[in-house]
């Protein structure tokens, strides 16, 4: 069983960016996906969190700590505090200044205020982009399925669910914890999942992935160390897209073995040693 509803053939490495142009631009910000789209990107990676208020919010990290100006888990704030909180600055001016192509006359707020999943679904609607969505649940099995129901909910609304075969954005789910993109197949049997990898575990040596998923999401430590795992996967019919492919030599790696996507912080950086831009 092929994954389906993937990516034509058009180009052979799909590039995701991860969090955004999260290299350029405060990662999981406005500010970040736009820069992606403006390089090129084959796709868009975010992680999502529910708020208190039950809001899906693009955040890392299970505390705003380290890319905020406040403090807390996001799971015990509400909406209205993260949205007074600055999601940018932390980055700093010298970031900036290494991306000389951020339009410095576009309005602060997207470089700093957080982004909602919902706005981040308007921004792919509005670029008319043929985009790939990959929304990355986190930390799903606290909140019993709420994460999913939220998600599918919102991805209903922009009629990405159920999407028409070859139109418009794309959307993957991918996690860590097979139990998440268990309810999301059974939920949404249409959209196809990407279980992570961190480790290759006994359980999926020989290749194979828990049930109904057809893509594994190494990450680039294990494609380093074990390329013949790559080709496990690929020979049991799998996809296999990889994280986080900043290094050239990752870059030429993975195009060698033959992965279907590499998501990476620096989009316009891999896309130009792909001969691409
Ligand atoms: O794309 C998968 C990758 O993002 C998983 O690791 O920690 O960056 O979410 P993390
Ligand atoms: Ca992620």
């Amino acid at each position: 069983h092929p994954a389906r509803n993937v990516r034509p053939e058009r180009h052979p490495l799909a590039v995701v960016a991860h969090r955004g142009a999260s290299e350029d631009a405060p990662e999981h910000t406005l500010a970040a996906y736009r820069k992606a789209l403006e390089d090129g990107a084959d796709g868009l990676e975010c992680d999502v969190r529910l708020t208190a208020d039950g809001h899906l919010v693009c955040v890392h990290d299970r505390r705003v700590n380290r890319t905020s100006n406040g403090r807390g888990a996001v799971s015990a704030l509400e909406l209205a505090d993260l949205a007074a909180l600055d999601f940018g600055s932390w980055k700093g001016k010298a970031a900036d200044a290494e991306a000389p192509d951020i339009d410095p006359a576009a309005p602060d707020h997207e470089r700093t205020s957080v982004l909602t999943l919902e706005r981040l679904l308007e921004l792919v609607a509005d670029s008319g982009r043929q985009v790939e969505l990959a929304i990355e649940t986190k930390h799903p099995t606290r909140w019993a399925g709420q994460v999913e129901e939220r998600l599918l909910g919102l991805l209903d609304r922009f009629g990405l669910a159920a999407p028409p075969a070859g139109k418009g954005p794309r959307v993957r789910v991918m996690s860590f914890s097979a139990r998440s993109l268990q309810r999301v197949q059974a939920a949404a049997p249409a959209i196809p999942t990407v279980y992570l990898m961190q480790f290759i575990s006994p359980r999926y040596r020989d290749g194979r992935l828990p049930a109904g998923v057809h893509i594994a999401g190494p990450s680039i430590r294990i494609v380093r160390n074990h390329p013949e795992f790559v080709a496990r996967l690929q020979r049991a019919g799998n996809q296999v897209h990889v994280w986080t492919v900043n290094e050239a030599e990752d870059v030429e790696l993975c195009a060698r073995l033959g992965v279907d996507a590499v998501i990476t912080n620096r989009p316009k950086a891999v896309l130009t040693q792909l001969g691409r831009r």
